[in-house]
């Protein structure tokens, strides 16, 4: 079934979802969630209705076929591309519902998150077959990724009864201090497709507890999988307005930040992309006094040390590698492995990868298609970069699988989709294009070591810090490894991906700008600390002046009796 799809929710045709029947159905308003204020606006499952009917009344900003990129004939959404107003326009209405918002007690914006996390829980397999379809994930990888909302729903819907403030002793009598968790605002997310579904909801979820809007702007060719996440969060009650759904080019999306943040409504920009639109993204926050949470590429290194046990090193480093085809921000980017194991450890990988079953996503496989054809054409620039010294493994060829060009074992049909042969590039050098650089694709450079030193050195020369990986049998080496690699996720005898639900993820340097996602980290993107000096001493006490003085006598000494020595 095809999907047409625009910049609003409800501008949903030819799928038969009935988003009006659904805003009639379910009102919810703030004041049905014991919003003491009378709510002005009356809320329906379907967010953002007229703001978003203006939008997409804009022409000029083209269409958007997003395919099956495992069967290119399958076209899953026709998606109308707005222009950078849209954007504008959904801050606008998001900035008036995020007032009412706000007002709903926080522990019943965690019932809606809880609810949203049933609904998807309850669309697991629908769901996960769409993100399959939509970007070529593997069946059961895409599972885990509907899994990962799940589980970040289940940790934010306790966040609304938790957001907790402090009290704090003042330093005068009768006047008692408090700190307040204040929601940020509006947030403008903007998200890849790699992880559809998954990613986004670690920053709509908790966004949404803390008590914000959100405009959401999803990768283009992850669309319709955007579409149904958002529906399942306004089926469980996100009121209109709360979150508002925009598709647009990256440029109109720059754009219309801009003007929304010159505007002053948007206060928090979240975006998971590349480092180069995310250094983009962080001076025109910047310039506006806001640090946005970014979260960047990854040149992701896997230490192999010469006690490391090869077989498990082996495994971790396949599903690093080429899981998802090589286009995780967590995929492995570059092997350092000791050079007294170097040739029998990628004498195992090579053969372990020639063994892999690619193709079809829909079946049990390492690794489906590129996500779509963009990535595919740049993954094709980036083999340009194999050079004479290096040494290709891992398959019988490189490139696209083709009929003149086939890949053994290949699962399903290799001419209806874009899918390459996985390459291992040993004799990798440090000032190689392929060590220095992200390459979003089934690639893994290798290079050797002596010294621990030397390999975290290697691991951090590329200047990225997402994801690194140690394999090794002394917990020394692990902690050693740990306290030099500057990246923000560090596995010790497990892959460079498969970030937990609720620990800190994010990235320095190229990776990002030190802000992080998940768990309790994430809560302070989505809300500002607020103190309050609460006075009932009836006159005016001044910090600092006012404040009771004792004095120590500095100049005692302790007595002979109460001395140690004789
Ligand atoms: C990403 O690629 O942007 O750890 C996120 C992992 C996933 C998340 C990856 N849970 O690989």
């Amino acid at each position: 079934m095809l999907l047409v799809l625009g910049a609003a929710p409800h501008t949903v045709y030819g799928d038969g979802t009935g988003c009006a029947t659904a805003h009639t159905e379910r009102p919810n308003t703030p004041a049905e969630m014991g919003c003491p204020v009378e709510a002005t606006q009356c809320g329906s499952v379907i967010g953002s209705i007229d703001s978003t009917r203006q939008a997409t009344s804009e022409e000029g900003y083209g269409q958007y076929l997003s395919r099956n990129p495992a069967e290119l004939d399958d076209v899953v959404a026709r998606v109308r591309l707005d222009g950078p107003d849209a954007l504008v326009s959904a801050a606008r209405q998001a900035r008036r519902a995020q007032r009412e918002w706000a007002k709903v007690p926080a522990p019943v914006r965690g019932r809606v998150v809880s609810g949203f996390g049933r609904l998807v829980e309850s669309n697991k397999e629908a769901l996960a077959s769409l993100v399959t379809r939509e970007i070529g994930k593997p069946y059961t990888e895409a599972l885990g990724e509907v899994q990962e909302i799940i589980d970040t729903c289940d940790y934010f819907v306790g966040e609304g009864r938790r957001l907790y403030g402090q009290t704090v002793p003042s330093e005068m009598p009768d006047k008692q201090l408090f700190t307040f968790r204040a929601p940020v605002g509006v947030a403008a997310v903007v998200t890849a497709g790699n992880f559809p579904v998954a990613v986004p909801s670690w920053y709509l979820a908790p966004a949404l507890v803390c008590g914000n809007a959100v405009v959401w702007k999803p990768a283009e060719y992850a669309a319709a999988t955007a579409r149904a996440l958002a529906e399942l969060a306004w089926r469980a009650g996100v009121p209109e307005g709360v979150l508002n759904l925009v598709y647009a080019e990256g440029e109109a999306t720059f754009e219309g930040l801009s003007t929304a943040l010159r505007e002053g409504v948007v206060d928090k920009v979240g975006f998971t992309g590349s480092s180069r639109v995310g250094r983009e993204i962080g001076e025109l926050c910047g310039r506006h006094l806001q640090t946005p949470c970014l979260e960047l590429g990854g040149k992701n290194p896997m230490v192999v040390a010469a006690d490391a046990d090869l077989d498990l090193a082996v495994e971790g480093a396949l599903f690093s590698g080429w899981g998802t085809a090589g286009q995780r921000c967590t995929s492995l980017g570059n092997l350092i492995v000791h050079r007294d194991v170097h040739d029998e450890f990628v004498r195992r990988l090579d053969h372990a990868l020639r063994e892999a079953t690619i193709g079809n996503p829909t079946q049990d496989v390492l690794y489906g298609p590129m996500l779509d054809r963009k990535f595919a054409d740049r993954f094709e620039q980036a083999l340009a970069e194999t050079a004479p010294h290096h040494r290709v493994l891992g398959s019988e060829s490189t490139g696209q699988i083709t009929d003149s060009n086939p890949r053994k074992g290949f699962r399903g049909d290799h001419s209806t989709g874009l899918y390459y042969h996985p390459m291992l590039v040993d004799g990798v050098r440090a000032d190689d294009f392929l060590f220095g650089n992200e390459v979003f694709g089934p690639i893994v450079g290798v290079t050797t070591f002596e010294t621990l030193d030397e390999a975290v050195e290697l691991g951090n020369l590329p200047g990225y810090g997402l994801s690194a990986a140690v394999y090794t049998t002394d917990p020394g080496t692990a902690f050693r490894f740990r306290e030099g690699i500057n990246a923000g996720m560090v596995s010790a005898n497990n892959s460079t991906s498969g970030a937990e639900a609720h620990l800190p993820f994010g990235g320095n340097g190229e990776s990002g700008n030190g802000s992080r996602l998940s768990g309790m980290w994430v809560i302070d993107q989505f809300t500002r600390w607020q103190s309050l000096n609460w006075d009932f001493s009836g006159r005016l006490q001044k910090a600092q002046m006012d404040v009771g003085a004792v004095e120590p006598e500095l100049d005692y000494r302790l007595p002979t009796e109460l001395r140690g020595h004789r």
